[in-house]
């Protein structure tokens, strides 16, 4: 492993993803220069403990609590991960309703999974130029209570993997007015409440509780997240008892030492950081938008309903216009420049930008893509080297042999899945139910799911376990295996074959199409 770890060292990346520190760069001080190892302890004397934290740890927690105004913070050693399961298991019990965007991460899930609650799902919109998925609005909140009234509970991504943020201030008053509880997954957000040109975080939102990956975007080791308490309507003891279940008995001191570590850092130099993260986000936004056929995010107009905000740091651009697709981008730039973007999806890329990036880090991301959409230009005068190469990136031809631009698009949009499919089984009884059986991934439309399925990164699931398998869905996985992509949450990592449930309540009529599902070409 430390080999693995010190040959990426030496290749010297452009790194443009998690966690935030970029090889010591980012670390508070009195991290680096030490042998850490040698401080690699446990509960010793005058060391506290996680579980009952009464000294350094109480105190650690209590100065993150203050930085961050939220009424208790809890320090995490298993991610944001369990930060959500530990929302979910402390908001609702077996049998009570949550709602939650269609495109939560996976740990929103297993939380559902622990604690026996039923989602009830909602769209966030859709940006079609960009082929994602924006905010969740205030009105598609309200609608998810009318439907489902006695829901105790919503539990958001703000800011999304991509940066956007929903209306939290009015999503919370909505909430309230329901009596229900507000939940934010702001794993992507620590960093937000350091700027008044970052959008306004969740806590200062009036959310109730808070998850948030301190080690993504605030500067401390991975897997360390701090888990906030924002007003006094989520019960602590509960979430004390319920983080028992989740963590560690053991948990690292080397983690809980680098939240406290980072947190100083912000509350001593935040304003800084921040202003350095945005100015080399700014470069590269100006860099990028100079090369022909690339177009980077944040141009796009904010406060519509897909966009309410938008982290600027969080930099998301696509060549697609230019003729190479995100995935292929993304091997690109590590392969031929060693510039190593967090994450790729169909048509874009995603480089997270942080306070310890360097200019030189903007100026080679530039260089690399600049370089490639030239190469790709030059490749267009070869029209049957392109074409081929086409087919053979994307697996897909317009039926003559031919690539086609409307086709690629049409393409792009079967990544997605745009309708709610029935809940026929709670996430609960289906991960648990006994009997099931494996079928071929093609032939499990109209079926019920055992497994979640879920292309990674970013970890946002395609199928939900009890939900009523469509047609929509099979393509889209499809789409993602042809694309390459990993999936995580299924026996079958190909995702060839799926678990269904054998016995399940009936379809409701008008749900789902029994149409045999036309497999690509
Ligand atoms: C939206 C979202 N929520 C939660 C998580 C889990 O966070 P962690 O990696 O801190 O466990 C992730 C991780 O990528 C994420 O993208």
């Amino acid at each position: 492993m430390l080999e693995a770890l010190e040959a990426f060292r030496d290749e010297e990346p452009a790194y443009f993803r998690i966690p935030a520190h970029r090889f010591l760069k980012g670390l508070n001080p009195a991290l680096t220069g030490k042998n850490l190892a040698a401080l690699d302890l446990s509960e010793a004397e005058g060391l506290d403990d996680l579980h009952q934290a009464s000294g350094p740890i109480r105190e650690a927690q209590e100065l993150a609590a203050r930085l961050f105004d939220a009424r208790r913070t809890f320090f995490l050693v298993n991610g944001t991960t369990c930060g959500n399961e530990v929302m979910v298991l402390s908001a609702v019990g077996e049998g009570e309703k949550i709602i939650v965007p269609r495109n939560v991460h996976k740990s929103v899930l297993m939380g559902l999974i622990m604690s026996g609650a039923t989602p009830v799902y909602v769209m966030p919109e859709y940006l079609e130029a960009w082929n994602l998925w924006g905010s969740v609005t205030p009105e598609a909140i309200e609608k998810a209570f009318q439907r489902e009234p006695e829901s105790k509970a919503v539990l958001l991504v703000s800011p999304t993997y991509y940066g956007i943020t929903s209306d939290l201030e009015r999503i919370a008053k909505i909430c309230r007015r329901h009596n229900a509880l507000l939940l934010v997954d702001e794993a992507h957000g620590s960093h937000l409440y350091f700027s008044d040109r970052l959008p306004k975080g969740a806590l200062a939102s009036g959310a109730d509780a808070v998850a948030q990956s301190f080690h993504k975007t605030a500067g401390s080791f991975t897997q360390s997240s701090l888990l906030h308490l924002g007003t006094g309507r989520m019960d602590a003891g509960r979430v004390a008892e319920n983080l028992h279940l989740v963590q560690s008995t053991s948990p690292s001191y080397l983690l809980m030492a680098s939240l406290d570590a980072a947190r100083r850092e912000l509350a001593l130099h935040g304003e800084a950081m921040m202003e350095k993260a945005l100015h080399l986000a700014a470069l590269a936004r100006e860099g990028l938008r100079t090369i022909p056929g690339v177009r980077v995010l944040d141009d796009e107009k904010k406060g519509i309903p897909a966009m309410f905000g938008k982290d600027e740091t969080r930099l998301v651009f696509s060549a697609w216009d230019a003729g190479i697709p995100g995935y292929r981008l993304g091997t690109l730039l590590y392969e031929n420049f060693r510039v190593s973007p967090e994450l790729t999806d169909e048509e874009n890329v995603v480089a997270v930008i942080t306070f310890a990036n360097e200019p030189e880090d903007i100026r080679r991301l530039v260089q690399a893509v600049k370089a490639l959409v030239e190469q790709e230009r030059s490749r267009k005068y070869l029209p049957e080297v392109h074409a081929d190469e086409r087919l053979r990136e994307t697996g897909h031809s317009s039926g003559d042999g031919q690539y086609s631009v409307k086709n690629s698009e049409n393409i792009a949009r079967e990544f997605q899945v745009f309708t709610l499919p029935e809940q026929a089984a709670t996430p609960r009884e289906a991960y648990f139910a006994r009997d099931w059986e494996i079928l071929p991934l093609e032939e499990s439309a109209g079926r019920v799911t055992k497994e979640m399925v879920v292309p990674y990164p970013p970890g946002i699931p395609l199928l939900c376990p009890g939900e009523r398998i469509t047609d929509e869905q099979i393509r889209s996985i499809l789409r993602y295996r042809e694309a390459g992509c990993e999936f995580h949450g299924t026996a079958d990592q190909t995702v060839k074959t799926l678990r269904v449930l054998r016995q399940v309540r009936p379809a409701k009529k008008g749900n789902i199409s029994n149409v045999t599902i036309q497999l690509a070409e």
